[in-house]
C-alpha cells in the first residue's frame, strides 16, 4: 500500500509502504538480500545515478526491504520521508550531518538518553560541531542559548530514563523564530504515543532498536522529515539550498523541495557516511511495527499500574512514571502524548545505592540489560552502567542518580511483574 487514504493508525502499521512482491507475489515483505541491482541499460544507469529517476543502484543507499520499512516509518510519524540508518546513534548523526559544519552548534536538552549526552557532549566536537545543553524546562534559557552559529534544536519527547516529557509546542514555537530546526527523539513514546511533527519538530529520529521492533533482536535507527521546513528561507542551510559540491552542484531543495533533507540524506549521508541498515534488520523491525500499538498499549497499561503500586512501596522513595499523579509532567501527557506516557520510568530506592544494586540482582522476570522497550521487562541501575561516563551532577540531571533504577516494563502479566518486584524489593532491604 503505497497510497494511504485516511486509514487508522493499526491500519498503516501493517500495510503502509508495502504490497505483495511485484515479482513473486509475496505477501510478506521479503528480505531483499543484495548488494546491487542490475541497469536495464546505460541511459537507465545514468539516470539513478542522476537522480532523474527514483531506484536502487547499490544497498548502501537504497534497498527495496528498506525502503519499505522507511516509508511506513515516515507514514506513522506524519512525514515525507525517512532514512534508515545502522542505529539510532546513527540516525542522530545522519539528522544533523546536513546542517552542521566546523563551527556551528545544537541546543540540546540536559534531559536525555545518557549515551545521547556522551556523543553530543565529546564525541561531536571532533567534528568542529558544539552541543549547548540546556533545562528544557527554563524556555527563556533555550531561547538565549540559539545563537547566530545554531543550527537545530535537539530534545526527546518522553525523555529517557523516562518521567519526563517535553513541552514540545514550546520548543517549537522558539525553534521556529529563530528559523532553525526541532529534532525530536520519539524512541521512548513511539508515534502511537506522540507525533512530534503535529507539536512542530522539523525531524523526528527514533533508536528502532527500541519499541518500533519491540523484541530485543535489532539495532536500527530512523530520521523522517516532516517536509515542512524551508531549508532555502536564509543562508544557513546551505547544503540543502545551494549547489551541493558532494554531489556535482546538485541544489537539493530546489530539486527536490519537500524530500530535500531525504534525498540528501540518502544521496549523500548514506553514500559517505555508511551508516546503513541491512535488510534483515528492516524486515524484523518491520515484523515489530505491526503490533505496535497493541504492545504500547499494553505498556502503558502495565507501566500505569505499576508505577501507582511502585509508588505506595514503602522501600521506595520516588517514583518518575509521568502518568502518575504526582508526576510534574502530569499535565502535559494529555496534549503531547495523548495515549500515554509510555512503558519507561525510573524508582529511587530508600536505601540508596546498595539496596538499587541488591533489588536488581535479586530480580527474576526482570532482566538487568542495557536496552528498553521490548516485549520483555527490563531494568538497569544506569549509574553504575549506561551513564557511569557521565559526572555526578550530569547523573543527576538526567535523571539517574545513584539510588535510580531504570524500569522498562514489558508486556507480561502485571501481577507477575508485581510479584516478582516485590521479592526484590524484600531482598533490596534485608
Ligand atoms: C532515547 C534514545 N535515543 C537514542 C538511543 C541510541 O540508540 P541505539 O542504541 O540504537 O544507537 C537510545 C538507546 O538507548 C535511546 O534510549
Amino acid at each position: 500500500m503505497t497510497d494511504t487514504p485516511n486509514y487508522g493508525f493499526d491500519t498503516l502499521q501493517i500495510h503502509a509502504g508495502a504490497r505483495p512482491d511485484p515479482a513473486t507475489g509475496a505477501r510478506q515483505t521479503p528480505i531483499y538480500q543484495t548488494t546491487a541491482y542490475v541497469f536495464r541499460d546505460a541511459e537507465h544507469a545514468a539516470a539513478l545515478f542522476n537522480l532523474q529517476e527514483v531506484g536502487y543502484i547499490y544497498s548502501r543507499l537504497t534497498n527495496p526491504t528498506v525502503a519499505v520499512l522507511q516509508e511506513r516509518v515516515a507514514t506513522l510519524e506524519g512525514g515525507v520521508g525517512a532514512v534508515a540508518c545502522s542505529s539510532g546513534h546513527a540516525a542522530q548523526i545522519m539528522a544533523l550531518f546536513p546542517l552542521m559544519a566546523p563551527g556551528l552548534n545544537v541546543v540540546v536538552s540536559t534531559r536525555l538518553y545518557g549515551g545521547s549526552i556522551t556523543q553530543f557532549s565529546q564525541t561531536i566536537k571532533r567534528f568542529g560541531w558544539e552541543a549547548k545543553f540546556v533545562d528544557f524546562d527554563d524556555l527563556d534559557a533555550v531561547a538565549a542559548a540559539i545563537d547566530d552559529n545554531t543550527r537545530a534544536v535537539f530534545c526527546e519527547s518522553i525523555a529517557n530514563p523516562g518521567g519526563y516529557i517535553t513541552d514540545l509546542d514550546a520548543i517549537s514555537a522558539i525553534s521556529d523564530k529563530a528559523g532553525i530546526p526541532l529534532i525530536v527523539d520519539n524512541t521512548s513514546a513511539t508515534p502511537y504515543l506522540c507525533n512530534p511533527i503535529q507539536h512542530g519538530a522539523t525531524l523526528v529520529v527514533h533508536s528502532m532498536t527500541k519499541y518500533l521492533t519491540g523484541n530485543g533482536t535489532v539495532t536500527g535507527g530512523i530520521v523522517v522529515d516532516s517536509g515542512k521546513f524551508d531549508w532555502s528561507a536564509s543562508d544557513k542551510f546551505p547544503s540543502l539550498s545551494a549547489p551541493e559540491p558532494a554531489y556535482h552542484g546538485l541544489k537539493f531543495h530546489e530539486t527536490f523541495g519537500p524530500l530535500a533533507f531525504t534525498f540528501h540524506g540518502i544521496a549523500i549521508g548514506l553514500r559517505d557516511l555508511g551508516m546503513t541498515l541491512n535488510p534483515q534488520a528492516a524486515h524484523y523491525t518491520l515484523m515489530g511495527i505491526e503490533t505496535l500499538s497493541l504492545r504500547m498499549e499494553r505498556h502503558v497499561e502495565n507501566a500505569t499500574k505499576i508505577a501507582n503500586w511502585l509508588e505506595q512501596h514503602d522501600a521506595v522513595e520516588a517514583v518518575t512514571y509521568a502518568g502518575l499523579d504526582s508526576s510534574p509532567s502530569k499535565s502535559r501527557v494529555a496534549r503531547i502524548c495523548p495515549k500515554g506516557a509510555g512503558g519507561l520510568f525510573t524508582v529511587s530506592l530508600k536505601g540508596g545505592y546498595d539496596a538499587c544494586i541488591k533489588f536488581v540482582d535479586s530480580l527474576e522476570i526482570f532482566s538487568h540489560v542495557a536496552n528498553l522497550g521490548d516485549t520483555r521487562s527490563l531494568v538497569i541501575h544506569s549509574a553504575s552502567t549506561t551513564h557511569r561516563q557521565l559526572t555526578p551532577e550530569q547523573q543527576t540531571a538526567a535523571g539517574a542518580g545513584p539510588n535510580v533504577v531504570r524500569i522498562s516494563i514489558g508486556i507480561e502479566n502485571s501481577e507477575d511483574l508485581i510479584a516478582d518486584l516485590d521479592q526484590a524489593l524484600v531482598k533490596a532491604n534485608s
